[in-house]
């Protein structure tokens, strides 16, 4: 079966609206913030269903927004069902991007540094400083994260 141009965009449309997707957001605004976050006060929203990996404590992505950490990425940290924590993913060394979590620790691949995942400080390695936090603030009501 055939649809007509204005069947399938009707259809697309209703299934955006059913699925909460933001026709506008995806679109405009995807190359400046990443998926279907939004802006509140200037500070980024991560709507935390959106992504599967921050369901579960030790569960973490890596985001760019181009008001946040120079556009350098961040690194977004679910510590506990109720905690939250981000660092700049930027190495305190020489500026290499770490790797995503992994057994409460974070690695820079250029030289080995690791960094405790709770707090961002220096377990061994050339960095010196911790890793730069970023807040991150939950609202469990909405079940978002607000950045920076
Ligand atoms: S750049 Fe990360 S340890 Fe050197």
């Amino acid at each position: 079966m055939e649809l007509s141009f204005d069947t399938q965009r009707r259809n697309f449309l209703a299934t955006s609206a059913k699925t909460g997707v933001c026709i506008a957001c995806c679109g405009l605004i995807s190359t400046i913030i990443s998926a279907c976050d939004t802006v509140d006060d200037g500070e980024p929203v991560i709507n935390l269903g959106d992504y599967p990996e921050l369901q579960r404590p030790g569960g973490a992505i890596k985001k760019r927004y181009s008001r946040l950490n120079n556009s350098e990425p961040i690194l977004i940290i679910r510590r506990s069902e109720s905690q939250f924590v981000a660092y700049s993913a930027l190495c305190t060394h020489k500026g290499v991007e770490v790797k995503l979590p992994k057994d409460g620790e974070i690695v820079c691949p250029n030289h080995g540094s690791r960094f405790r995942t709770k707090d961002g400080t220096v377990i061994e390695g050339k960095a010196i400083e911790p890793l730069q936090q970023i807040s991150a603030t939950y609202d469990a009501a909405k079940n978002i994260l607000r950045i920076g």
